[in-house]
């Protein structure tokens, strides 16, 4: 059976089979949402805790409202701006955390890593990364790999072409490897102050100019400047990046002619993308990633308390630890 692992820290571990087996689960909550009908509720009995140390819209509603829709007890609770230290911070937060108990435990932090280390601190739970630092957003890769399929019909051998703030994105990073272990080409657009130096090495295609990476592109995802991740100017100006870098009319016709268009949001109009691109439903799905993201976020988190309670099952049986 895929999906065997008792947390979702990032989609670096993921087989072709975990993939599907999310993405399928996660299409039959979409089509039945879209026909009114409920879930079930694979989650009662279960209490689910979002703890977010950055800011976060659509994320931590798309995470509350999943577990809602599954019957779970949800609680979110909202750190962020509190001065996180690394280290004490944590362990604290991981000792409060055991105290309540939670089953279910769905995490942002700005540190690269602090999810995984809170998931080894946390005890009988599982852990779901919601975004931590530059490393891995692996529920958007997910949900993104949803409405590719949706649109495509697959999601091998497609061009997809991610652009812009590269350097600073978990979202960027996730959808590469999720994309490249689906056998799809993936290229990177964008400054080279906003490249990762050595990021070819992934298996990924790198452009400085738009035209050429966006030309033939199946897909074209858009990417935030994200500014609070920035030390010191790395782009001249918002104006002269939109002129090279935003996605407008002219810049688009270079991609296929059926290609989507796609942003995780929050979006910037006029500086990453032209808000008349980002409205015109010809190309853009960026509803419904919004709309699938409460889908695969359902069905991650139905698919990990399945595990959990198996776990604790072999556990009541003598027949090991606990995640072991
Ligand atoms: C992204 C994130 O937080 O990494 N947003 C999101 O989860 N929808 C991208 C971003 O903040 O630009």
């Amino acid at each position: 059976m895929p999906f065997r692992q008792p947390h979702l820290l990032g989609v670096e571990h993921l087989r072709p089979e975990d993939v599907a087996a999310v993405l399928d689960l996660a299409q039959g909550h979409a089509e039945r949402a879209r026909k009114g009908h409920g879930p079930g509720d694979p989650l009662r009995g279960l209490t689910q805790v979002n703890l977010f140390f950055e800011p976060s819209t659509r994320t931590q509603a798309s995470f509350e409202l999943a577990g809602r829709r599954l019957g779970a007890d949800v609680m979110t609770m909202g750190v962020a701006g509190s001065s996180v230290r690394k280290g004490e911070t944590l362990i604290d937060t991981a000792l409060t955390l055991n105290a309540m108990r939670p089953d279910l435990l769905v995490v942002r932090h700005p540190e690269a890593g602090a999810v995984h280390l809170l998931s080894q601190k946390v005890r009988s739970c599982a852990v779901l990364n919601a975004g931590d630092g530059r490393h891995e957003h692996p529920t958007q890769a997910l949900l993104d790999a949803l409405t590719i399929r949706r649109a495509k019909g697959r999601l091998h051998r497609l061009t997809v072409a991610i652009c812009g703030d590269i350097a600073h994105s978990r979202v960027a990073r996730s959808n590469l490897l999720l994309l490249h272990r689906m056998e799809s080409r993936v290229r990177l657009v964008g400054p080279r102050t906003l490249l990762p130096a050595g990021i070819e090495s992934l298996g990924c295609e790198v452009f400085e100019s738009m035209e050429e990476g966006l030309s033939g592109a199946d897909v074209v995802m858009m990417l935030r400047l994200q500014r609070e991740r920035m030390e010191g100017a790395l782009i001249p100006s918002e104006r002269e990046y939109f002129h090279r870098y935003g996605l407008d009319a002219a810049k688009l016709a270079r991609a296929a002619p059926d290609c989507i268009v796609m942003h995780p949001g929050p979006m910037n109009r006029g500086v990453e993308i032209d808000g008349a691109i980002a409205d015109d439903i010809r190309h853009s799905v960026i509803q419904t990633q919004v709309e699938m993201g409460v889908a695969v976020r359902m069905a991650v988190l139905e698919l990990l308390a399945r595990n959990l309670r198996e776990a604790r099952g072999r556990e009541a049986l003598g027949m090991g630890d606990l995640f072991g």
